[in-house]
């Protein structure tokens, strides 16, 4: 069992939690991820690993109450266990030679961001991250962020922060602006992901962006979380999940992750009944 240690509300539907895993902690690197299962009838839930402590043997996961088994997990308190802890999974991110980066990080997007910014910060790479709320409500890990960042642009869709925009407004604007990109890691909704590539594909920067499809074993051998890359066929669990965003079909991959929308309102209502 592995025991939940700390717990942090960070909006009102996105939780913090540190969890006592000593052997993914003492594995652990940037751009990997875990799959958890609360218990035995719990589906097998993929989250990005959004920190480590190899000292204290802890790994933290920043999550969305979405669905059932996210929902059952923002549930749990600090010193009750879950069953599963599977990790590090997935390749993790390499970043040598980079001088500096824009980081964007789109709503949830930002727990996943911000181990990478936090990484390439502390490498001495120059890094500019820009991130995106709904609203200011939903505002997360603004503090972190910015001592991960050199510069740190927050913008809101309907301005209650006072920075009205998208992430890719700022971004095109720091392009315009002269800063010289080695590289754009963007990681959020599908969309955002996809309009961002769109943008730094005019630029010519390489962009690095974080699939997060339907994932079951974690191992390759489902083929649930494949993705189309440059014409061929990935699996983000093993592949990835990150990818070069100017190779990503994200039609498709949009397509793919409506497909379980019935049955994910299905398991919803029965878990709200
Ligand atoms: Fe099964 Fe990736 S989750 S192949």
């Amino acid at each position: 069992m592995f025991k939940i240690v700390r717990k942090e509300v960070l909006n009102p539907s996105v939780k913090l939690m540190e969890i006592e895993a000593p052997y993914v902690a003492k594995k652990a690197q940037p751009g990997q991820f875990i799959i958890f299962r609360i218990d035995d009838a719990g589906e097998r839930i993929p989250l990005t690993i959004a920190d480590y402590d190899r000292e204290k043997g802890t790994v933290t996961i920043i999550f969305q109450e979405v669905g059932k088994s996210t929902k059952r997990l923002g549930a749990m308190e600090a010193g009750d266990s879950i069953l599963d802890f599977v990790g590090p999974l997935g390749v993790a991110s390499h970043f040598d030679g980079l001088k500096k980066v824009a980081v964007i990080g789109g709503g949830l997007g930002t727990a996943i961001a911000y181990p990478q910014a936090k990484h390439l910060h502390s490498m001495g790479v120059e890094v500019d991250s820009i991130v995106g709320f709904r609203n200011k409500e939903l505002i997360i890990l603004e503090k972190e962020m910015a001592a991960a960042s050199s510069r740190l642009f927050i913008a809101t869709d309907d301005g209650s922060n006072g920075n009205k925009g998208f992430v890719t407004d700022i971004l095109k604007r720091l392009i315009e602006d002269g800063n010289k990109y080695d590289m754009v890691i963007a990681i959020g909704p599908l969309i955002m992901m996809k309009v961002v590539s769109n943008l730094t594909k005019q630029y010519g920067i390489k962009t690095i962006v974080s699939m997060n499809p339907v994932m079951i074993d974690g191992t390759g051998m489902c083929g649930g979380c494949r993705v189309t890359v440059g014409g061929k066929t990935k699996f983000a669990c093993v592949d990835g999940p990150d990818f070069d965003g100017h190779e990503v079909d994200f039609d498709e991959a949009m397509r793919r992750q409506s497909m379980y929308k019935s049955e994910e309102k299905i398991s919803n209502e029965k878990h709200e009944c």
